[in-house]
């Protein structure tokens, strides 16, 4: 490997701090749902609100790397290019330089940086419309920076155009690198599908406001945002043709290779069944371990996960990969490809794998029952067009919306799973006569459960939100026992009970248990309030929390106190006051791994 992911992001990053700008890091996956998106799907995603004209604290040129998810291509996961989770290497001007020296600084990094040749260098420029005229600016910049004039492509708003569904948006110039393949035709240019143009980023001019469908007002400052992907150069810059040959996934490849005992690229569906695994799970494990981490579950950004840690597990049955495999998958990815850049993920490997496991658990179970009764459909239609046949009717193949419906609803079998194996067996399905189906059940439990929801937290729930707010009071207690090195190593809450990794290197005593039992009820006792503050990680830092400061993740982070006892960077939930917690019972202590050890506790 010429360039590795990790010297790829250094290199990203001191370019733009050698030309001023600042490091603010990535920030968590989750989208705060002000843009319409679930995920993050691009760097500047977060900054809407700097974008749109806010003072930002560290200033006018901010450089990162992002973690971005974007879902909307996942039928393609399984080609060698797409992946539902992908690093974008962001740079921004907020108000402060513009096109000249944008185009100049994009240019350097391709040719002097990168070492692309000029004469294999493409760009794409906006070609004007109704609304915005033809960006020649930014044409004559990309020339003079370097760009060859025949090089330089004018396209309309559907290439050359980014926006969000609100906010700030503007014309964009893409940059391409041209391959060795032979123009598709007279007209072929970086917009058309040949291949003989690949993509290497895009810069955006962020002159305008998108308010309202087609509603556009000039934006106050004139930004730009430059996001490019760090897979896609990774494939470019070390001269390969496969994501999947990269180092961010070459060692959960050659484990799968291992066990398998076939060779990545042989066979056409393993290949892709290995790259849907790689890709779906490295994602998942990004979701669950994201700073605002969240869990599998039937709606929303959690349903999308779900999806994404079913599809694996079908793909892997597929190719008699055992859950076990997926597991070690997400293990390389926590602890050797993203424990530098990612370190919250291996804080949470435990919670992470534990809550892997149960999802798949869960779904293989669903798996196993659903395709018995998908078959039974079938074989129930096959059986009704015979009968047709004799009285000389067609019965068309398809799997009705109910059908469709009761296999999701009584089996946990995802409508999606129903659409592919359907398409295997050459059946139709009524989508329209599922969603009507779904969401007439919705319509049913919402009026069922209205009653039995108090204060937006179910009763099981707030258990484990107690059981949470514990364990920051174990945590404080530990920390002032034994020295403010001690940290948090692992985390996994059921509602029944709360289990506590961190490192001390001693067998704690029954004398120490009790001391720090008596530390957490006295907690209790004092019914503190529990309070949290959003703000930077430096002014969380300096307030005195503890958490991992050299996380990658957020700029803008919760800071959960209870009282002065405890003051801990966290994403929550907790309980409201300490009072909730009632008692806490030490129930074990024991070694986790060396160095580690390892709690039990209730709360009685
Ligand atoms: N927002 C632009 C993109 O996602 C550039 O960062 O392509």
């Amino acid at each position: 490997m010429k360039i590795t992911s990790k010297q790829l992001r250094k290199i990203w990053l001191d370019f733009y701090k050698e030309r001023g700008h600042v490091d603010i890091g990535g920030v968590s996956l989750i989208g705060d749902g002000s843009t319409g998106v679930m995920f993050n799907v691009a760097g500047m995603q977060p900054l809407m609100p700097y974008l749109l004209g806010k003072k930002h604290p560290m200033g006018t040129r901010l450089c990162n790397v992002q973690g971005c998810v974007r879902t909307i291509d996942i039928d393609s996961v399984g080609d060698s290019t797409h992946c539902t989770f992908f690093e974008m290497l962001g740079s921004w001007s907020l108000g402060d330089y513009f096109k000249e020296e944008r185009t100049k600084w994009s240019f350097e990094l391709l040719n002097k940086v990168f070492g692309f040749p000029a004469d294999r260098l493409a760009v794409t420029v906006f070609a004007g419309n109704e609304n915005v005229p033809r960006d020649d600016e930014t044409a004559f910049y990309r020339e003079k920076s370097g760009i060859k004039k025949e090089n330089i492509y004018f396209l309309p708003k559907e290439d050359n155009w980014w926006e969000l569904d609100r906010g700030p948006c503007g014309p964009d110039s893409e940059m391409f690198y041209i391959t060795d393949k032979k123009p598709c035709g007279k007209n072929c240019n970086p917009g058309c599908s040949c291949g003989r143009f690949v993509e290497v980023g895009n810069d955006v001019f962020m002159q305008y406001e998108k308010i309202d469908d087609n509603k556009y007002i000039p934006l106050k400052q004139k930004n730009v945002d430059t996001g490019w992907g760090l897979e896609r150069l990774l494939v470019f810059l070390n001269n390969l043709s496969d994501v999947y040959l990269t180092d961010l996934f070459v060692d959960v490849i050659g484990h799968m290779e291992k066990t398998l005992g076939i060779k990545y690229g042989e066979d056409e569906k393993i290949t892709k069944a290995m790259r849907i695994i790689a890709d779906h799970t490295r994602t998942a494990v990004m979701l669950i371990g994201d700073v605002n981490g969240i869990l599998p579950s039937n709606v929303g950004a959690g349903y999308i996960l779900r999806r994404l840690i079913r599809r694996a597990v079908r793909y892997a049955r597929d190719i008699n990969l055992e859950l076990d495999e997926i597991i070690d998958v997400a293990k390389i990815f926590i602890e050797k490809v993203y424990n530098e850049s990612y370190p919250l993920l291996l804080e949470k490997e435990e919670y992470i794998i534990s809550e892997l496991l149960t999802e798949m658990e869960k779904f293989n179970k669903a798996l196993e029952e659903g395709r018995k009764e998908f078959d039974k459909v079938i074989f129930g239609i096959e059986k009704h067009k015979e009968f047709a046949k004799t009285k000389g009717e067609v019965v068309p193949d398809i799997i009705s919306g109910k059908a469709c419906f009761r296999l999701y609803d009584t089996f946990g079998f995802p409508f999606e799973l129903t659409q592919e194996l359907a398409k295997e067996r050459v059946f139709d399905v009524d989508e329209e006569g599922f969603k009507k189906a779904f969401e007439e059940h919705q319509e049913k439990s919402r009026t069922a459960s209205a009653g039995t929801f108090k204060g937006g937290l179910a009763d099981s729930s707030y258990e484990s939100a107690k059981l949470h707010t514990a364990t920051h009071l174990l945590m404080a207690g530990l920390r002032k026992m034994f020295g403010p090195q001690v940290m948090q190593k692992g985390s996994n809450i059921t509602p029944e009970r709360l289990r506590l990794d961190f490192n001390v290197d001693h067998k704690m005593t029954p004398e120490e248990i009790a001391n720090l039992e008596n530390f957490v009820n006295d907690a209790i006792k004092k019914e503190i309030p529990v309070t949290y503050e959003e703000m930077s990680i430096s002014d969380a830092k300096k307030s005195g929390a503890v958490g991992v400061f050299e996380s990658k993740y957020g700029d803008i982070v919760k800071v959960y106190s209870i009282g002065d006892v405890s003051k801990e960077i966290c994403g929550g939930p907790h309980a409201k006051n300490t009072k909730d917690l009632h008692h806490l019972k030490i129930t074990k202590e024991e070694s986790s791994s060396s160095g580690i050890r390892r709690i039990k506790a209730i709360l009685d």
